[in-house]
């Protein structure tokens, strides 16, 4: 009997349990075995995967995170091992993951990542491994596919957090800064922002200068709105300024991890405008819950899909969701860089004509 394996890398989104059961049940449709390896590419370097069957998947589309576990530091290429001395130590060990996979005969691999996961299955590619990419991220920066799975859920927990926060800040006459996530990419600060009335959007495609971000709050105080609601990105920076970084994570291939931003900016309005002003760090609650029926709708059409690809022997691609249909790109071009956001997007234009300020003049 012929498998297909399948494994979910990076941080966990909603819909990858969505995409697990669809590769699982289209897969068993067509009369492949299917296994799932743990933690991502962990479970490749280490051999540790699982038989997935219809039980294992019933139950699981409505459900956030992933059954199989993931892991945003596990890079065949670059696995870290430590050093006698306590120190990280690199080493490659793709010849050891590659021989792995070849160990359970498997027809094809699945991988549902973001532009980590890609980066390595495009090598994995060009040494012979037979791969599918599926794109998940909330952030929605990867090239390649209009959207992600997982990005609409995101934006809807943030517009929510966005508007809870605007009754305190009107009947306390605070600024409020609410700080979503995104990485380097503004997608989830602009839509949540945009969405929820954010009064400022600073986003990392447009560097802010805070002056303008007081002439907006100035402006409001003018009109006696005396409240405003400022929603920034965690990638977003100062302009000839730098991100704010929380924390450096060693073993993994980008070990910046961004936060914090919100505050400074906070603390900045309080000092220098005298209104008193909070921020709120939404961080990992907009990765978890359930995935809303769209990204459930995507996530089941990209995993059967994927196995559609596997069934034809059709490698070395990345499922998309392109121009309102589902087809499929070149990993290469998945792999290469990220999608930020335009300055030319259509909806920086209609924020900036309602009078939304992204922080730039
Ligand atoms: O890529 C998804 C994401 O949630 C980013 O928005 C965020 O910057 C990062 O992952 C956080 O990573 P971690 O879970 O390692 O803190």
């Amino acid at each position: 009997m012929k498998r297909i394996g399948i494994l979910t890398g990076g941080g966990d989104c909603p819909g990858l349990n969505a995409v697990i059961r669809a590769v699982t049940k289209s897969a068993l449709a067509k009369g492949f075995e299917v296994v799932g390896y743990k933690d991502g590419y962990e479970g490749l370097i280490l051999n540790q995967w699982i038989p997935l069957n219809q039980a294992m998947v019933s139950g699981i589309l409505v459900q956030g995170g992933t059954i199989l576990g993931t892991s945003n530091t596990a890079n065949p290429y670059r696995w870290a091992e430590p050093s006698l001395k306590g120190r990280i130590r690199f080493k490659d060990v793709s010849r050891k993951a590659i021989s792995n996979y070849r160990k359970l005969d498997l027809h094809g691999l699945i991988v549902v990542g973001g532009d980590g996961t890609m980066n390595i299955a495009n090598r994995f590619h060009k040494e012979g491994v037979p791969i599918v990419g599926i794109p998940k991220t909330i952030d929605n920066d990867l090239p390649g596919t209009d959207v992600t799975f997982g990005f609409e859920t995101a934006v809807i927990t943030a517009a929510e957090a966005i508007d809870k926060v605007h009754t305190t800040a009107q009947s306390h006459h605070r600024a409020m800064v609410v700080e979503v996530m995104g990485r380097y990419a503004g997608w989830i600060a602009l839509y949540s922002g945009v969405a929820s009335g954010g009064d400022v959007i600073l986003i990392p495609e447009i560097p802010y200068e805070m002056k303008y971000v007081y002439k907006k709050i100035h402006e409001r105080n003018r009109l006696r709105k005396n409240f405003s609601i400022i929603v920034v990105a965690e990638g977003a920076k100062p302009k000839g300024g730098d991100l704010t970084i929380t924390r450096r994570v060693a073993r993994s291939t980008d070990p910046i991890r961004l936060g914090g931003v919100g505050l400074k900016i906070a603390a900045d309005i309080e000092k220098n405008l005298k209104i008193e002003s909070r921020a709120i760090v939404l961080g990992h609650v907009q990765r978890g819950g359930p995935p809303t029926p769209f990204d459930r709708l995507l996530a089941t059409q990209f995993g059967s899909h994927a196995v559609h690809m596997v069934f034809n022997r059709d490698f070395g691609k990345m499922v998309v969701y392109r121009n309102n249909a589902v087809s499929s790109v070149m990993l290469e071009e998945a792999a290469r860089g990220l999608k930020l956001v335009p300055p030319s997007h259509h909806l920086i234009a209609s924020a900036r004509a309602v009078g939304t300020s992204f922080g730039d003049c």
